[in-house]
């Protein structure tokens, strides 16, 4: 990213010299499509991230230009007049705050982001978090990092119509340098494990495909395993969660859930045990053994949730023919297009992209984007 050039482009729109704020994209790591019934999550922040210039203005207003859409628009808190597209990321976090009794200032703001979007990389929580982070900051008020993530959650679920979960937002504003973050939902506290990636790095493959109806298919999933939970409370009158089954409880009884409520259901309290055992294994420094989990996930993702497609069952299945050099590989983020993540031997990256690039492109006509990233640090401002 460069910084000058974002820099230079405020003081050239707004006449003054801005603050800048950063918040990462993620990739997860395991525990897909967990966050949502409060389960387990295991993701880390990447290198690519959204930055905010920001500076206070006079007028009740805030002013945003995106160098990405090269696009500008207004956020008038006296008016009725919502935002859409991009701009719907910004006004909710800042009516928001406004609604929780901050003193949102007038202001300006210049946004840059080397985020993908449609990657499934959350370049929109990236965009959340930096906003929140640099409004709060400029009234000099110090935002509680969990409370941060909510906010842009719930402007998910008010302004943009995603009933999603936490994992993103967290992980942009709590995020540790060198660690993955396992996070539980439910109590929302993490723990940070250090992810070795001297012999295997993280890689990501974007197919670059986004296909339809992602927002209405992923409230769809939500809806038939909340209806799973509902029968099995016959069996389990406490149940709250699905993240409560162990999978063999579950596999006792799921014969009563009709489907596809029982394969989603399946999904999720399974995803749930393989994140706890991926973390176990981490902390061993199980590096193969939390490969092999990654495997399990992207077959559960793909046949019991049903959200991945083929593009990314068609990454997964070429990094498998790598053999000892990926130790696991699986779509990541919420599905239906979007990226995979493998942890691949360093020694073996050139080959597995370049590989994985032709054959790719033989089958679908394009190539797909390649990340290599460091688990990264979470929400700040620099400078
Ligand atoms: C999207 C949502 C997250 C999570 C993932 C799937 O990224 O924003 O809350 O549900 O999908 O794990």
């Amino acid at each position: 990213m460069n910084l000058e050039h974002l820099k230079s482009e405020f003081t050239a729109k707004f006449g003054a010299k801005p603050r800048v704020f950063r918040a990462p994209g993620r990739v997860n790591l395991i525990g897909e499509h967990t966050d949502h019934d409060l389960g387990y999550v295991f993701p880390m922040a990447i290198d690519q991230a959204v930055y905010v210039a920001a500076a206070v203005a006079d007028e009740n207003i805030i002013r945003v230009r995106s160098l990405n859409e090269d696009e500008a628009i207004e956020i008038d808190f006296s008016s009725e007049t919502r935002q859409s597209g991009w701009g719907r990321y910004v006004e909710g976090v800042a009516r928001i705050l406004l609604e929780k009794g901050i003193a949102v200032p007038g202001a300006d703001l210049v946004i840059a982001s080397d985020v993908p979007v449609g990657a499934g990389l959350s370049s929109s929580a990236a965009l959340e978090t930096a906003v929140g982070l640099a409004l709060t900051e400029l009234v000099g008020e110090t935002i509680d990092r969990v409370e941060l993530a909510k906010i842009g959650q719930r402007t998910e679920h008010e302004f943009v119509g995603v009933k999603c979960g936490i994992m993103d937002q967290y992980i942009s504003a709590n995020a540790v340098a060198g660690h993955a973050l396992l996070i539980d939902c439910l109590t929302l506290e993490s723990a940070p494990f250090p992810l070795p990636t001297d012999r295997y790095a993280v890689v990501i493959c974007d197919t670059r495909v986004k296909h339809d109806l992602v927002a209405s298919a992923y409230n769809a999933r939500r809806r038939d395993y909340e209806d799973g939970i509902r029968i099995l409370r016959g069996s389990f009158p406490e149940l709250q969660h699905l993240r409560e089954l162990f999978p063999s409880d579950f596999a006792g009884v799921e014969s009563v859930i009709p489907e596809p409520s029982r394969r989603r259901a399946r999904h999720v309290v399974a995803e749930n045990a393989r994140c706890l055992e991926a973390a176990r294994r981490l902390g061993e420094g199980d590096l193969a053994g939390f490969g092999a989990l990654m495997w399990e996930s992207h077959a559960s993702l793909r046949d019991d949730y049903e959200v991945s497609c083929q593009e990314l069952d068609s990454l997964v299945e070429r990094a498998r023919e790598f053999g000892d050099a990926v130790l696991g590989s699986r779509m990541t983020g919420g599905g239906f297009g979007g990226s995979t993540v493998s942890l691949v031997a360093r020694d073996a990256i050139e080959e597995f992209q370049s590989t994985i690039s032709i054959a790719f492109e033989r089958e679908f006509g394009h190539e797909p984007g390649f990340i290599v990233s460091e688990p990264a640090t979470g929400a700040c401002e620099i400078d």
